[in-house]
């Protein structure tokens, strides 16, 4: 199989300031620590992917700055294909602002600033884009009906696709038979489909035409659910300190597993160790395990 994965997305500077606990509406805390990292969701499964042994090419859009050019420099240095990454003259790199407790729990607002600014040209006039695809993964943090061109010619070059559908946004139906594999957490899988319980959110999501549906259960791990089966995968036991991009450690490794050929359920297994690595250490990126870590992981939680 061709290993390449294209991953269509966001990249955003994360202002993180940390505290003993979240704040109540109007309460102002004074004890909080400040860390600047490189975040987006799109760029963080992008680092994930390549931490993991996977060859990645990222699409996205940063501003004319210097969070623009210190993410793209990030990216490179690990390995990332930035070519396809475009500068907006106009709007601002994205940011986000973050806030941890001591348990790890967190609260985000995102400026999307220049990635609300990728057009759907960016993906279909690109004619070397697709080229050496095995997998596609895109989240929601960009222009949805682009999302939505980014799935129609993945599929046309008969590329695996997959969705995060983080944050949870409203979506067309004819998304959603272009999916091959969905990763929602549960408060996603809910807002996704409108349903309270777990199974009736999944049965939806296959009902409207997805291949497979992940749902991540943060500490427990993931279910997986198609047509033929469903299983549990369980996490592993950390103690967690900052569980932002767990997501998209977990949808990043996913990928690399799939890119590799493995099975969905060892692909699953892999992302639970990179994601439980993950939430071990700070930040989004700064955060993402080699697959030598992983490994070594595996073997002594085996
Ligand atoms: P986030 O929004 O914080 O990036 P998420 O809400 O999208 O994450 P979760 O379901 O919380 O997704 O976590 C994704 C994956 O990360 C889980 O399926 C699991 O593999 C791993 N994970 C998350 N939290 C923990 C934890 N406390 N211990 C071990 N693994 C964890
Ligand atoms: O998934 C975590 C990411 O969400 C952060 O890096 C932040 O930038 C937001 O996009």
């Amino acid at each position: 199989m061709d290993r390449h994965i294209l991953v269509v997305g966001s990249l955003n500077m994360d202002h993180v300031v940390t505290a003993d606990h979240l704040p109540v509406q109007g309460e102002t805390i004074i004890e909080g620590q400040y860390h600047i990292y490189p975040g987006g969701k799109g760029a963080n499964q992008a680092v994930a992917a390549v931490r993991m042994g996977g060859k990645v090419k990222m699409l996205g859009r940063v501003g004319n700055d210097a969070y623009g050019r210190q993410l793209i420099t990030g990216l490179s240095s690990a390995g990332v294909n930035t070519r396809y990454i475009g500068t907006d003259e106009t709007l601002a790199t994205g940011v986000a602002v973050i806030t941890v407790d001591q348990k790890g729990q967190n609260t985000i607002v995102v400026a999307s600033g220049a990635n609300m600014a990728l057009k759907e040209t960016d993906i279909t006039d690109e004619p070397d884009l697709f080229n050496g695809v095995g997998v596609m993964v895109a989240q929601l943090e960009i222009p949805v009906p682009n999302v939505k061109a980014a799935f129609r010619v993945a599929k046309e070059r008969e590329a695996i696709t997959v969705l995060n559908p983080a944050p949870a946004r409203s979506l067309s139906k004819e998304l959603f038979p272009l999916v091959d594999y969905i990763t929602p957490n549960r408060l996603e899988l809910q807002m996704l489909t409108g349903a309270n319980d777990t199974q009736a959110g999944i049965s939806r999501l296959l009902a409207l035409g997805v291949g497979t549906v992940i749902v991540t259960l943060g500490e427990k791990g993931a279910l997986l659910a198609n047509r033929q089966k469903q299983s549990h995968i369980p996490a592993f036991t950390v103690d967690a300190v900052d569980t932002v991009a767990a997501g998209d450690a977990f949808t990043g490794a996913f990928c690399v597993g799939l890119a590799e050929g493995l099975s969905p359920d060892i692909a699953i297994r892999l992302a639970n160790a990179a994601a439980a690595i993950s939430v071990t250490r700070n930040g989004a990126q700064p955060s993402m395990p080699s697959r030598d870590e992983v490994e070594e992981f595996l073997a002594q939680n085996s």
